[in-house]
Order: C-alpha cells, then sequence, then structure tokens
C-alpha cells in the first residue's frame, strides 16, 4: 500500500458487471461469469485511484441471493471495515436484489468507512457495458472523505444512492435506479464526489442490529393484494412465517376479506407490516384498513425492504409497539 491513496476493498459478489455472453449484445447473457480481477483490469486509471483488493466472495446472479448470503457478506464486511488498514469498501452484486441487499447492509454493517455498492445493467461483453465505469466511480467514492457516515449508498450512472432509499425502476435502461421522492444523495463528476442530501433514518454505527454480528434471520414473506386476491394465501403464508409483509394497492390497502383474515392472524401472533404496490409516498396508519392497529405502516419502505427490517426487528423483539418504532426510526 502506498503512503496518500486510501486502500479499497472490491468485495465481488456477481450480477451482470461481471456476465458475460454474445460478444457486443445487451441481452440473454449469464449474470456472474467473469472474476473481478478481469474487470478492473478492463477499467482504465482504477490504480490510479486507490490502492486495491479484490475478493471474489461469490459470483451469483442476484437472484440466488438469500438471507445466508446477506449474513456471510455482512460479516465479511464488517471485518474489513474493522482492520485499520482499510479505508472503504466496494461491493459489485446483480441490480435486481441490490435494493434489498443494501438496506440489510445499512442495518447491519458497524462502521463510519464509506460502504458502496454497484453493478450492471450489461454485461461485461457488451458494447458500451456500463460496468466499468460504475466501478469505476464506486472506487471514487468509496475513497473519498466526504463519504463518510452516509451509511451503506450505491453508485449508477454517476448518481449516489442512499442504501435505505435506492430502488431499481427500470428492468432495462443502464440509468435504472432511484430513490423514491428523495430524489439522490448526490452525483459523480467523473472521478469526484458531489454530495448535496444525507438521510435522516438511522444506519450503520448508530444501528441497534449493528452491535452484534446477525447469525440467523426469522421466516418474514410478502404477499401481494390484487383486486379479488383471496384471503387464503395469509392463511398459507402464516403457516410457516412469523412476520408478513402485506403489498397492499394504494396506501397500502386491501379487501374487508383480507382484513378480517388479518385480525384473525394477528390475534394468533403473527407480525404484519402494511406497504404499497405503489414505488411513490408512504404508507401511514389507517382507521379504516387497520381500525384495530394490529398492523405496522412501513412508511416509505418498498414491501422487500420492509421484509429486511421485519426480519431484523423481530430478531430483537415481538412487540408489535417497539417494532412500530423501529420502523419510525430506521
Ligand atoms: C442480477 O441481478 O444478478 C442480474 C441482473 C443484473 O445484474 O442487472
Amino acid at each position: 500500500y502506498g503512503d496518500k491513496m486510501k486502500n479499497i476493498i472490491i468485495v465481488a459478489t456477481g450480477g451482470t458487471i461481471a456476465g458475460s455472453g454474445k460478444v457486443g449484445k445487451a441481452t440473454n447473457y449469464q449474470a456472474g461469469k467473469i472474476n473481478i480481477k478481469e474487470i478492473i483490469d478492463s477499467i482504465p486509471m482504477i490504480n490510479e485511484v486507490a490502492n486495491l483488493k479484490a475478493i471474489q466472495l461469490f459470483n451469483v446472479d442476484s437472484n440466488e441471493m438469500n438471507e445466508e448470503h446477506w449474513i456471510i457478506l455482512a460479516n465479511k464486511i464488517n471485518d474489513l471495515a474493522s482492520q485499520k488498514n482499510v479505508d472503504g469498501i466496494v461491493v459489485t452484486h446483480g441490480t435486481d436484489t441490490l435494493d434489498e441487499t443494501a438496506y440489510f447492509l445499512n442495518l447491519t454493517i458497524n462502521t463510519y468507512k464509506p460502504v458502496v455498492l454497484t453493478g450492471a445493467m450489461r454485461p461485461a461483453s457488451a458494447t458500451s457495458a456500463d460496468g466499468p465505469i460504475n466501478l469505476y466511480q464506486a472506487v471514487c467514492l468509496a475513497s473519498c472523505d466526504d463519504a463518510l457516515g452516509h451509511g451503506v449508498m450505491a453508485v449508477f450512472s454517476s448518481t449516489i444512492y442512499s442504501g435505505r432509499d435506492i430502488q431499481k425502476i427500470s428492468n432495462f435502461k443502464t440509468d435504472a435506479f432511484d430513490q423514491k421522492d428523495f430524489g439522490c444523495l448526490g452525483y459523480m463528476n467523473d472521478d469526484k464526489v458531489m454530495m448535496f442530501s444525507r438521510t435522516f433514518k438511522k444506519h450503520t454505527l448508530q444501528s441497534v442490529f449493528s452491535e452484534k454480528p446477525i447469525t440467523e434471520l426469522p421466516p418474514v414473506g410478502i404477499v401481494y393484494y390484487y383486486a379479488g386476491a383471496k384471503p387464503d394465501i395469509l392463511t398459507m403464508m402464516a403457516q410457516n412465517h412469523r412476520g408478513i409483509v402485506i403489498i397492499g394497492s394504494g396506501s397500502g390497502n386491501y379487501s374487508q376479506a383480507w382484513l378480517n383474515e388479518i385480525e384473525t392472524l394477528a390475534a394468533k401472533g403473527i407480525i404484519f407490516v402494511r406497504a404499497s404496490r405503489v414505488n411513490q409516498g408512504i404508507v401511514y396508519e389507517s382507521d379504516v384498513f387497520d381500525p384495530h392497529n394490529v398492523c405496522i405502516p412501513s412508511n416509505t419502505l418498498s414491501g422487500q425492504k420492509a421484509r429486511v427490517l421485519l426480519m431484523l426487528a423481530l430478531s430483537v423483539t415481538q412487540n408489535t409497539k417497539e417494532i412500530k418504532r423501529i420502523f419510525n426510526e430506521y
């Protein structure tokens, strides 16, 4: 390691950034095929930004990621971040479930050092692959003092997002992410970092879930409401899940038949969170759809992020009021 440049570790997990297909083509490829060293070697100037070390932790399509991968990844990052000579960490990841991993890490990583996720929409073998520029800028962000204390972040298309709020909004374009109504944390101007906002929600060092290593997560499922949906799906889900996140219509809504079944199952100890299938806005408490206050509103969290928080919350408490407080704070 040199004297001035920061020491950044790249933890590779796979995804389209490591994807390979017919040379020049952007679709019909396999994610998680190329080694991180090969990707780094394809990026001009990256070794002038920081002293890099790469760890190939997994090499999977992010649809293969699960709770065990999250726990291994969080432990690995916490271990690396605790080392004095490590200044920042970059994680390469598939874009499909990156929002979930980013939020899980945001809640479980115990460091003020920058942790930055990135990936790509086009495989490494495509014309104008977006992975190299995204990885280059993620390394620049992880090396920058302005990135300290923002929690886990992600960089895509020269835009910096928070791990809490990032969501995938296009399954096709390279500019595939946004941060709901909250814009973004900042922008990248080539290698320069320009931060503009900060989240008020707890993360990393302030997070109760980062205090000790997570070893397992309780089962929490997600059910999606649509016009005419029968409540049996709730009954089935409750058989082997401690918590259920409902992706309701509008502001976390559903039919009277669903409300009846939710109240029956809540009385048996199932913890419910109401989220929404609408990806902007907020889910509040509702006297109409939750008249006896058995559900926890997701606030601005998507269903899949609400599931991450409910799993972590259920690992520290079973109390609905306490979980409601957690949902307001995180
Ligand atoms: C994946 O999520 O691993 C595949 C899709 C992508 O990275 O864009």
